[in-house]
């Protein structure tokens, strides 16, 4: 019997992927490589399309002894959504209802959802609970929302056992090779800037915060797919029938003290050109969204173990640890300077 992971060949996927093998499951991957790549996978059984293709997904769990499907695949960029609500209704929306149409004809009975922590919108609270108001404001966040209330209707109905996990701030790689590529989550956004020669830069340093920046819960990507084995094997074993559960490490730590983390790990903290800009705020952006974790770790056992450090390490290490200007290096231009323009590994 093999797990079906949709998005297997993306970012988080790739690593659950990696995980789930790695405790011994069987695993397929439908995945139409819009932003992920087969080279992550090597090995793995990839079927390339999408989860909105009703055909593809019927001759697939016909084909393959499916016991349960990991849902990883959506879009995911906030100002996308904002632009263009459609494609992520269609795409996060209708999607999973294609899918779970499949799901549901073949007799799959465990379901685990890739959510987020944007379902909570702008929490005014210190640590986030399940059973924190869900107020998103975007429409990425309430594709997710909706995502989670059709697999619970859908459960009522035919008793489909899932599991919706609320993913905070994902950051890190469990290998240079997984590494995530995007550049919409703050490790990446400040990597892009350094590797580049610029600044790093901080929106807001006005918010009600220790030190003015916003506060948020990283959690380490291998964190994140260790927690999708035990929820995924607790579905299966019968010892979880419905959860929905946050994934973050249950501490806050700022923007401005990540861009530390980042600036000691890339070697530029004494360097000048890299104290990192103050730009105004963005609109909308809650100053503090922190987990609570203990849900499931009071449910499953399961925590987090690698910290912002590690996380960075990691993700700089997947970008190839490029050599960056030093101190001294143009205080005015480190790119002219000398420093050179590094180029990020892909
Ligand atoms: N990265 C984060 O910090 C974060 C935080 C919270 C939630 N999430 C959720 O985690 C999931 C994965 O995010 P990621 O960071 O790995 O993104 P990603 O873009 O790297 O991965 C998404 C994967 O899904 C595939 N995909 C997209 N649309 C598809 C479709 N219609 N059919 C088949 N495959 C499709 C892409 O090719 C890609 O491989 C998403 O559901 C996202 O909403 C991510």
């Amino acid at each position: 019997m093999a797990w079906l992971v949709t998005g297997g060949a993306g970012y988080i996927g790739a690593h659950v992927v990696d995980a789930m093998r790695q405790a011994g499951e069987d695993v397929v991957v439908l995945d139409d490589l819009s932003t992920g790549d087969a080279a992550r996978i090597p090995g793995v059984d990839l079927v390339v399309g999408s989860v909105g293709d009703a055909g593809l997904l019927t001759r697939l769990l016909a084909g393959r002894a499916v016991e349960g499907v990991v849902h990883v695949a959506a879009k995911k960029q906030v100002e996308e959504s904002v632009r263009d609500p459609l494609l992520y209704y269609r795409e996060n929306v209708a999607g999973l209802v294609t899918l779970l149409e499949a799901v549901t004809a073949a007799g799959v009975p465990s379901f685990v959802f890739s959510s987020s922590a944007a379902v909570y919108g702008a929490p005014d609270v210190d640590l986030v609970t399940e059973a924190t108001d869900c107020r998103p404001v975007n429409p990425y966040g309430e594709t997710k929302l909706v995502g989670e209330r059709v697999v619970e209707a859908l459960a009522r109905a035919t008793g489909l056992r899932y599991a919706h996990l609320r993913y905070f701030n994902v950051a890190g790689c469990a290998r240079p090779e997984l590494a995530d590529r995007g550049r919409s989550n703050l490790v990446p956004m400040v990597f892009e800037q350094l590797v580049a020669g610029r600044p790093p830069r901080v929106f807001g340093d006005d918010h009600p915060t220790p030190d003015g920046t916003c506060v948020r819960d990283f959690v380490h990507v291998a964190d994140v797919a260790s927690a999708h084995v035990a929820v995924a094997q607790a579905l299966r074993d019968g010892r979880t029938a419905a959860l929905t559960a946050n994934i973050g490490r249950g501490e806050g730590v700022s923007v401005r003290e990540v861009v530390e983390i980042i600036r000691a790990v890339t070697g530029t903290a004494d360097a000048p050109w890299a104290e990192p800009v103050v730009e105004p705020r963005r609109a909308g952006d809650p100053p503090r969204v922190v987990a609570s974790a203990d849900l499931l770790r009071d449910r499953l056992g399961w925590r987090a173990r690698h910290d912002v450090e590690e996380m960075v390490r990691s993700a700089w290490a997947g970008w190839g640890s490029p050599a960056l200007p030093g101190p001294a290096a143009g205080e005015s231009d480190p790119v002219r300077a000398g420093g050179g323009r590094a180029t990020p590994v892909p």
